[in-house]
């Protein structure tokens, strides 16, 4: 489904990815876990197609997004959505119109009455049914969230990449999230990459766990090897988290 070649970057003298390989699946959640810093949200924006390789690509159901040309590539990635590190809503709509905002945009032909239903529909997925004149100053940090998840939701991306999604937030509402992103997955039939150093998250919704270290893939895993892994570097980044003994049973 998406393949990541022997990708390069590197911003002035920095080199981020070198040389990194990745190959997902259609149909799974692939967690990417690594250090802060590592470059998981560089190789992000390398897959949805907003940063070109210096070298490599990444290939998305066969396609090489550095063949295609900008409109192209526009087009192409639309398929893709991405919660971003932050998820920020526009401040000065209300979470209707915020999840209306793309849609209307890009979807010419769809009805002001289809667009309401669907920003209805896609609220209801994210528990946030009827709050579509709230504003986002009128939500918590979790509400907000899964705002963006809604507005990410109206456009039934197959391919979802998440960055960081559970970051700043409390521990209930992280599981809230984490509980979302793998309902989306199968309500929209989804592919899904997850960037985190959250390792509970990770484990909550992995199929499959990518260790992202210093600008490779070191291993991809299933979700169960990789928690008894005898990887040292995987090891020191679990000695380093707070994991009860439950979670890794
Ligand atoms: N646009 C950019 N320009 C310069 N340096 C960048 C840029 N984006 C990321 N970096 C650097 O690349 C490294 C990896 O960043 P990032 O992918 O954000 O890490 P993380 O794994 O925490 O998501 C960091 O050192 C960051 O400062
Ligand atoms: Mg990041």
């Amino acid at each position: 489904m998406i393949k990541v070649k022997d990708l390069w970057k590197g911003y002035g003298k920095l080199q981020v990815l070198k040389g990194l390989n990745l190959e997902v699946n259609s149909g799974e959640t692939l967690v990417i876990l690594g250090r802060s810093g590592v470059g998981k949200s560089v190789l992000l924006r390398q897959i949805i197609g907003i940063e070109s390789p210096d070298k490599g690509y990444v290939e998305v159901e066969g396609v090489n997004l550095s063949e295609l040309n900008h409109h192209d590539r526009l087009k192409f990635t639309k398929q893709m959505g991405m919660l971003f590190q932050g998820a920020a809503l526009f401040d000065s709509l209300n979470v209707g119109e915020n999840c209306a905002f793309y849609l209307r945009q890009h979807e010419a032909k769809l009805s002001e009455k289809e667009i309401q239903a669907r920003v209805s529909n896609a609220l209801k997925m994210v528990d946030l049914e009827g709050t579509e004149n709230k504003m986002p100053s009128d939500l918590s940090g979790g509400m907000r969230k899964r705002a963006a998840l809604a507005r990410l939701i109206v456009y039934r991306p197959h391919i979802l990449l998440y960055d960081e999604p559970t970051t700043g937030l409390d521990p209930v509402t992280a599981m809230q999230i984490n509980d979302l992103i793998k309902t989306t997955q199968k309500e929209l039939e989804a592919t899904s990459i997850v960037v985190t150093h959250d390792i509970k998250s990770a484990i909550t919704v992995a199929d499959r766990i990518a260790f992202h270290h210093d600008g490779k893939i070191l291993t991809v895993m299933e979700t169960k090897k990789f928690i008894h892994s005898d990887e040292p570097l995987i090891q020191s980044f679990f000695d380093n988290a707070v994991v009860t003994e439950k979670e890794l049973a």
